[in-house]
């Protein structure tokens, strides 16, 4: 099989953490070709689209660099491959939302892990109003006073984040009362320009959230994230800590909602976020967390997510 795996400079992946390291080098165990680029490198030429690709012969998860990648490039129409995973990191910004378009026309051609429809039609942190049941107050608005007036509706701490941020950054933690309320939504809504999500703030947070990985909508692995004691955030890329778990009911009643939405959107590995009963958000564009579970259970979670990969791949010689 030959993947291409669409990522971020080659040489910003960590080599402990990051789950596009680990799903190569599961690749490359079993045999198949693996290739990167950027999404500068994808082009629409001869009515197809294509990819300026390096080939990936080796990983490392000790020590940077994390990949080693074989002298020069080619170019080859995205067909060539039998998968191609799109996993560029946030912020979803033009030129990502230009790469799914581009993307778009491979449809058919290669297995497509997420689906680019899919990763347009899901905002991370909006796709949980889908079902409203499933999570805590929320709003999503620019203004700082309704901001305000929400915070003091609930009586509660709430927590303020961007609409398109990822790995913990800009979240922060508002109290009634805080002196800093003012200049913190200033900052957060750049001055009333951006959107973001006013939610009650979970307490239970503290005792961690829980992040599953799923694939094709089912839970493959999952694991509880502390925050350090001096941050809310769970985020491991924020100091959070990583530990064994249990799915509860609860947690595979909220998969079990989420997966037919996530079949229809071609939302095929994404990374949910769970604090108590509530679904707080839904990774679909670069989900991460494997090297992490797979540490923690002894086991190659990796393994599923290429198994899930050949599976969908176009039979192709
Ligand atoms: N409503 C909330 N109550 C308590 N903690 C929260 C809440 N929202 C976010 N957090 C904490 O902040 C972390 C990051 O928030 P999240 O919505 O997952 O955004 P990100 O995309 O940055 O991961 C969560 O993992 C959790 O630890
Ligand atoms: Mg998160």
């Amino acid at each position: 099989m030959r993947v291409l795996v669409i990522i971020d400079p080659p040489s910003s992946l960590r080599p402990r953490s990051d789950t596009s390291v680990v799903i190569m080098e599961e690749c490359l165990l079993r045999g198949h070709s693996v290739f990167v680029c950027e999404p500068q490198d994808l082009s629409l030429r001869d009515n197809l689209p294509h990819a300026e690709v390096q080939q990936v012969t080796a990983t490392n998860r000790q020590t940077a660099p994390a990949l080693t990648l074989a002298e020069g490039s080619a170019l080859h129409p995205l067909g060539h491959f039998h998968a191609v995973l799109m996993r560029k990191d946030p912020p979803f910004d033009s030129a990502y939302l230009q790469a799914t378009q581009i993307l778009e026309y491979a449809r058919g051609q290669t297995f497509l892990m997420n689906d680019p429809r899919g990763l347009r039609e899901a905002n991370e942190k909006l796709y949980i109003f889908r079902f409203p049941d499933l999570i805590a107050t929320t709003l999503v608005t620019r203004k700082m006073d309704e901001i305000k007036a929400f915070l003091a509706k609930l009586g509660t701490d709430i927590v303020v984040k961007p609409i398109d941020g990822f790995g913990g950054s800009a979240v922060f933690l508002v109290r009634p009362g805080d002196s800093n309320v003012n200049a913190i939504l200033e900052v957060s809504t750049h001055g009333g320009h951006r959107w973001v999500m006013a939610q009650r703030y979970l307490p239970e947070g503290k005792l961690g959230d829980k992040r599953i990985l799923l694939l094709g909508g089912e839970p493959a692995g999952w694991l509880r994230r502390i925050p350090a004691s001096d941050d809310i955030r769970a985020n491991l890329a924020a100091g959070g800590t990583a530990h064994v778990t249990e799915l509860t009911a609860r947690d595979r009643e909220i998969c079990a909602r989420l997966r037919p939405h996530l079949i229809a959107d071609g939302l095929h590995f994404v990374g949910i976020d769970i604090i108590g009963d509530h679904l707080l958000e839904v990774n679909v564009t670069s989900p991460t967390g494997v090297q992490a579970i797979s540490r923690l259970y002894n086991f190659r979670l990796e393994a599923k997510i290429v198994d899930y990969i050949e599976s969908h791949a176009p039979r192709m010689g």
